[in-house]
Order: structure tokens, then sequence, then C-alpha cells
């Protein structure tokens, strides 16, 4: 059975047949192209397929694309601005925070929407907003340094 999507990707309205079993993650993919964004675990527990759906952060895989009927949804690609990359973009290049890139799009979306919710986050609310994004390579201190760069301190309280 297909379902007829209407919904907001990246400030875009979309209206797509898909699958009624299809989840946001391969809706995003597999029928919008956008592959920024990353599947590996498929359980919910990596982090890595991270969008904002109505501007908070969820698991694009453990949610159905019928469930983002109306509704609006952020990817990675839609973070740069018009001019070039965002501030957390540039910062992540900056500091290293990027070495295999798999985590990178879901740690880019994770903290935007930290910053999007609080633009200048202590230390431990900038790590509890990344908790649920594993990263393999960097062991954390290059995303914290670049999430922190992005809000401006000085440094982390
Ligand atoms: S792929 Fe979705 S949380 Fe890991
Ligand atoms: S940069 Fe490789 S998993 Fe994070």
């Amino acid at each position: 059975m297909n379902w007829h999507l209407e919904c907001t990707v990246n400030g875009e309205p979309v209206r797509r047949e898909v699958p009624a079993a299809c989840t946001l993650l391969d809706f995003l993919r597999d029928h919008l192209g956008l592959t920024g964004t990353k599947g590996a675990c498929l359980e919910g527990e990596c982090g890595s397929c991270t969008v904002l759906l109505d501007g908070q952060p969820v698991c694009s895989c453990l949610v159905l694309a019928a469930q983002v009927q109306g509704r609006e949804v952020r990817t990675v690609e839609g973070l740069a601005r018009e001019a070039g990359l965002s501030v957390l973009q540039e910062k992540f290049i900056e500091t290293g925070a990027a070495q295999c890139g798999y985590c990178t799009p879901g740690l880019l979306v994770a903290g935007q929407a930290l910053l999007d919710e609080d633009p200048r986050p202590d230390s431990r609310e900038l790590r509890t907003g990344l908790e649920g994004n594993l990263c393999r390579c960097t062991g954390y201190t290059s995303v914290v340094e670049a999430v922190r760069l992005a809000s401006g301190k000085k440094e982390l309280e």
C-alpha cells in the first residue's frame, strides 16, 4: 500500500507516493536523493540518521515517512546558507571534527538543534545534547570544541 505524502523538506514543499512501511531515512535518501543523512545501526542507537522534525532532532531510521505528513523536515543539506556553509559546519572543518565523516551529518544536525535551542550552552548541556550521536573516530573533543566555537563562547564553563 502506498501513502500520498505531503510535507516540507529543507523549506521546500514535497509531494510523493511512498510505501506505507518506508522510513523517513529511506524517503530522504531513496525518494528525494538527500543522501547526506546516513543510516548505520538502523535501530535508533547511533544518531547518524538524525534530522530535525518540526525543529526537534529525531532518528529518521525510527520514523515512518507517513508520520511526517504535514510536518517540516530539515536535513544536513538544509543547514548550509545561501552564502555557503553554516558557522557550525565551518567550525567542524576548523577543528577536524569530521574524520571518516559517517557520523558528521547527524552530529551537525544535533549540534545545530542544540544551538537553536540554546545559543550558548554550558558544558553539561552541550555534552547532553550530543550524547545520542556516536562517533568512533574523533573521541568527541573536536566535536564539542566545534559546537563551542560556533556558540561564540570563549570557553566552556
Ligand atoms: S541509523 Fe538511525 S540511529 Fe543509527
Ligand atoms: S568521524 Fe568517523 S565516526 Fe565520527
